[in-house]
């Protein structure tokens, strides 16, 4: 409570401002349940937060509790400059101090665009206020001359079709009024909806919620749902964030990524979710839980459904039900239940083929790999289950871009020196070096390959990579270029060997040369602009995607004693 010296004053002030906006004694006396708006005309992909924030109010009254939203930042991918990810951190201290600060029994968070859930996840984390989660769902699927359209896988693939000469601006401008038809988040399996996915399975949302369409009069009756729960928690006594998001819960959600063939971007986000609770997420540990735990959705980019089939096979509680072998079933969920007691109340099965059996997965393989070498001596990810199989082992000759500004002058140069089996590598695009680590990682195929028709070639980058993206690539290489990492003294022509079965990235030098090389390093030049606000705070403070990108002073110290990876 706001102090003034005295505690009974500030009482009768706090309520006398409550009184002006209408309230009286006794809504005053209930359950106070803030939502979090995230509502922007900056952000499409929220363009349902009004109608959601008016349904949780709605569940939130009829269980007794009083509901007040307020705004927090919203964050959309396609606006934000340089990169959304550069405010992931922001948004969550904002959120994660709003939450803290005002005087809020629980907390409903309202997110969706890629950044949102992460940030909001992890001010949950940090503040500990009981706190539950509604997404505002996929958009559905667009149509274009009877092909099925869906944001934005569809929209790379149509580009590389429009670069290669084989679609002309005409076409393309029609295109791009079908790929999202509706509002909320691209519909595949990208980041939104695979930090959704893992949202539900961490057990912060109620069953169900992550594959709802935005559009669908059930995410309506999901979100009165969600703040009729707000208010059961309270009554309950819990759960809390700590109680829910544990080492088991976290190792629950990362089966689940690996099992829907999620984005790579999670891993990131989970790493700073678990370091807010000091738990370390083992790159490799994770690696060997991905040997473990197959693909069993298929959607794109690694299938070919959508998130609105997913929703019609069962939803995540059908992912979640083929899976509970796998999973530790005692987690608590926001319902007061276990896991396993969810799973026992999810609905029949159907005959359906969107989801698939353990015994028939789509792929043998958790979507996502770690790589290690002397270009990644702290780990490297590839998401191998939208690569091209036959590049999976891949010996090329590197042809390397310095930096972004570097690869949009040259890529297309009908001078540069590549050919199809050669290597892109893109340094000076990691959390320092871009900075706040764009999804760059999808370095588009030369033009001139392009129009012979190449569509995959194997790259390398300290960058991310959109989760709706596909392709033989390599993302998140650690350390990043621009601390001296080692891939910061890779130079055009050199050999490098990429190994995913046997999770290895090397480059054919010896250790003298890559020693003598690192030697000579020299950091790169300032960022215009580093010197002041943001961006100095983000320079001075950001860790390595190993360590989810999250500001040093934001996650606690590792201990060594916890880990989401050991059974
Ligand atoms: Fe918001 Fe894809 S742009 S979810």
């Amino acid at each position: 409570m706001t102090s003034y010296g005295d505690d009974e004053f500030s009482y009768f002030l706090r309520k006398s401002f409550a009184k002006s906006m209408g309230y009286s004694d006794e809504e005053l006396d209930r359950p106070i349940i803030g939502i979090a708006n995230t509502g922007s005309g900056m952000v499409s992909c929220h363009g349902t937060v009004p109608q959601l924030v008016e349904a949780v109010k709605r569940g939130v009254v009829s269980a007794g509790g009083l509901p007040l939203d307020f705004p927090t930042i919203s964050l959309g991918e396609p606006f934000l400059n340089p990169t959304s990810m550069l405010y992931r951190n922001l948004m969550a201290i904002d959120t994660e101090e709003m939450v803290r600060a005002h005087p809020l029994d629980a907390v409903v968070l309202i997110g969706g665009c890629d950044k949102t859930v992460p940030a909001q996840l992890m001010a949950a984390a940090s503040a500990n206020v009981p706190a539950i989660f509604l997404v505002t769902g996929p958009m559905m699927t667009g149509n274009y001359r009877g092909e099925r359209l869906g944001a934005c896988t569809d929209c790379r693939r149509l580009w590389g079709e429009f670069r290669g000469g084989r679609i002309d601006n005409a076409e393309i401008n029609e295109i791009s009024g079908h790929l999202m038809p509706t509002s909320g988040t691209c519909m595949v399996m990208g980041t939104a909806s695979t930090m959704a996915c893992v949202s539900e399975a961490l057990g912060m949302m109620l069953p169900g919620g992550a594959s709802i369409p935005a559009v669908n009069s059930d995410r309506i009756r999901h979100a009165v749902e969600t703040g009729t729960c707000a208010v059961r928690m309270i009554k309950r006594g819990g759960p809390s964030p700590s109680d829910i998001i544990t080492p088991r819960s976290l190792q629950n959600a990362l089966r689940v990524l690996l099992a829907i063939g999620g984005s790579t971007n999670a891993v990131i986000h989970l790493a700073a979710l678990a370091g807010r609770l000091g738990i370390d997420i083992d790159y490799y540990a994770f690696d060997k839980l991905g040997r473990e735990t197959p693909v069993l959705v298929d959607l794109k980019p690694s299938g070919s459904h959508y998130m609105e089939d997913l929703n019609k096979a069962g939803g995540l509680p059908l992912v979640l039900k083929e899976l509970s072998s796998l999973l530790h079933l005692d987690c608590l969920t926001v319902t007061g239940e276990t896991l396993g007691e969810v799973i026992e109340k999810s609905p029949i099965s159907w005959s359906q083929n969107v989801v698939k059996s353990l015994d028939e997965p789509i792929y043998g393989e958790g979507g996502i790999a770690v790589l290690k070498g002397n270009i990644a001596p702290d780990g490297a990810i590839i998401k191998h289950s939208a690569a091209t199989p036959g590049l999976l082992k891949h010996r090329g000759r590197a042809v390397v871009f310095e930096s972004l500004d570097d690869l949009s002058d040259r890529i297309d140069s009908l001078d540069l020196d590549v050919a199809a089996d050669d290597i892109l590598v893109l340094r000076n695009a990691g959390p320092k070096g871009a900075p706040g680590m764009p999804e760059a990682g999808y370095i588009p195929i030369p033009k001139k390959l392009a129009k012979q028709g190449v569509k995959d070639m194997v790259r390398i980058s300290d960058a991310r990579m959109s989760g709706t993206a596909f392709g033989t690539i390599v993302l998140h290489v650690c350390p990043e270029a621009a601390i001296g990492g080692a891939l910061a003294v890779v130079q055009n022509g050199d050999e490098i060997v990429l190994d995913v079965p046997k999770r290895q990235l090397n480059v054919l030098i010896s250790n003298e040369e890559m020693a003598s090389r690192m030697e000579a390093w020299k950091e790169p030049q300032p960022h215009s602009g580093a010197d002041r606000g943001w961006l100095a705070l983000h320079l001075s403070h950001v860790q390595q995607a190993n360590r989810g990108c999250d500001f040093d002073f934001l996650s606690i110290p590792l201990n060594g004693s916890k880990t989401p990876t050991g059974r």
